[in-house]
């Protein structure tokens, strides 16, 4: 699968469109409030990674003006079937079930040995549409809508490489410009016409506040969803799937409804919706998987924003649940998140020591390998292979 993958760049084939999203939001925030424009636009100065409108374009491209010849509609709808019956759930539900690797590589290698699906890297006549150019732009406006919120609740000085928003302007207006982010994302949501894709991005919004306060709640204590026992008793699943059920929620949920809302805006047919929404979500998780890993391994000069943040704030991610299962002694530590003088270097340490960080990899492995599965089941053209591409470097990014 990954022979080819090194040859297309995603930027070469939206790099402009990703140019004039940023100029398109930044004159989007223009409002009757020269004060409140500046703030709203703070964080747009410095682009980020920008990687949810990235795929959400590439998606568009990939699915828009699908070509359907009957041969590859019905191999599609066969291997779809396949993944369909293996996890019925994870189309339905925002429960974290996945895609069963062993049928889902199955699935792939056969699709793979069709001549139908060889590639021809040709984005000949793909268009990106303009709802979904607007699509793009509304989910970095509300995933930057979030960030200045995190960062207020998270209490962190910087990111992006500059001095984080209510650390520049105070608590009241960060939590205001965060407000008119949402706010104008909803907007632009609703001049798209299309009820389905509104009540999608509306339900990423809920998703986005229940995982934080999934997310709070572990910090604070009193938890009832998280499990009491914490003891040296790990490997514990309820505790690795509460983490894993937070991350869909905090991340993935964008990931994967923003993609599907791309393809339902392309007219693609429902296979292609459902197959748009598995590839996000396996994406989405691979991508915050690597993000709590960089927490342990970057420099604050290459992610722009400070490392070591999770212990510090009390957060418990892959890393130290795997290093727990060799070190039982983290065990009381993450039961009073690392609230102790000295915690948080005991649990640094012991990650390094352990093999936390090479577990995770490796399960950022298997979230991207059912990314790049579902995505092969797409037509091939150049902008399902940058996709792939992405889903594939992704495993390695170090910002
Ligand atoms: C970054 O996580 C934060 C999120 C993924 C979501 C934050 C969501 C909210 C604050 C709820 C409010 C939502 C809206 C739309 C206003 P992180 O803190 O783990 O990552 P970081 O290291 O980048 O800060
Ligand atoms: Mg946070
Ligand atoms: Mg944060």
């Amino acid at each position: 699968v990954n022979s080819d993958l090194e040859k297309i760049d995603p930027l070469s084939l939206v790099g402009a469109e990703l140019s004039s999203l940023t100029d398109n939001i930044s004159r989007m925030l223009e409002s009757g409030n020269p004060a409140l424009s500046k703030v709203a636009q703070y964080y747009f100065q410095s682009s980020g990674k920008q990687i949810r409108p990235l795929v959400v374009l590439l998606m568009s491209q990939t699915v828009n003006g699908l070509v359907q010849s009957e041969a590859y509609k019905s191999a599609l709808l066969r291997d779809y079937t396949i993944i369909d019956k293996s996890v019925p759930q994870d189309l339905v539900g925002d429960s974290e079930s996945v895609i069963r690797d062993n049928l889902i590589r199955k699935a792939l290698s056969e699709s793979l040995n069709k001549s139908l699906y060889t590639p021809t890297f040709s984005n000949q006549g793909q268009v990106i549409l303009p709802t979904q150019r607007r699509l793009a732009e509304i989910t970095e406006l509300i995933h930057t809508a979030s960030l200045v919120h995190d960062d207020i609740i998270d209490n962190s000085p910087s990111r992006r490489g500059l001095p984080s928003t209510h650390q520049v302007f105070g608590n009241k207006i960060a939590v205001l410009a965060g407000d008119f982010l949402l706010a104008r994302a909803s907007v632009s949501l609703a001049r798209l016409r299309n009820p389905e894709v509104v009540e999608l991005l509306a339900t990423v919004i809920m998703d986005l506040v229940e995982g934080e306060f999934k997310q709070l709640k572990n910090v604070n204590g009193n938890n009832q969803e998280t499990p009491k026992d914490t003891q040296a008793n790990y490997p514990n699943e309820d505790i690795f799937s509460y983490y894993l059920q937070k991350t869909y929620l905090k991340t993935s949920s964008l990931f994967a409804k923003s993609i599907r809302a791309a393809s339902i805006l392309g007219g693609a047919p429902t296979e292609y919706v459902e197959l748009s929404y598995i590839f996000g979500r396996n994406l989405g998780t691979a991508f915050q998987l690597v993000d709590d890993l960089l927490d342990f391994t970057a420099t604050q000069t290459q992610t722009g924003k400070p490392v070591g943040a999770d212990l510090d704030l009390g957060i418990a991610t892959a890393p130290v649940l795997y290093a727990w299962q060799e070190y039982p002694e983290l065990g009381e530590l993450i039961k009073r998140r690392f609230s102790e003088q000295g915690d948080a270097q005991l649990t640094w340490k012991l990650v390094h020591q352990s093999s936390g960080i090479q577990k995770t990899r490796k399960l950022v492995m298997e979230y991207a390998e059912r990314a790049m599965a579902a995505l092969s089941l797409f037509p091939p053209n150049a902008s399902r292979q940058a996709l792939l591409q992405l889903a594939h470097s992704l495993v390695y990014r170090k910002m």
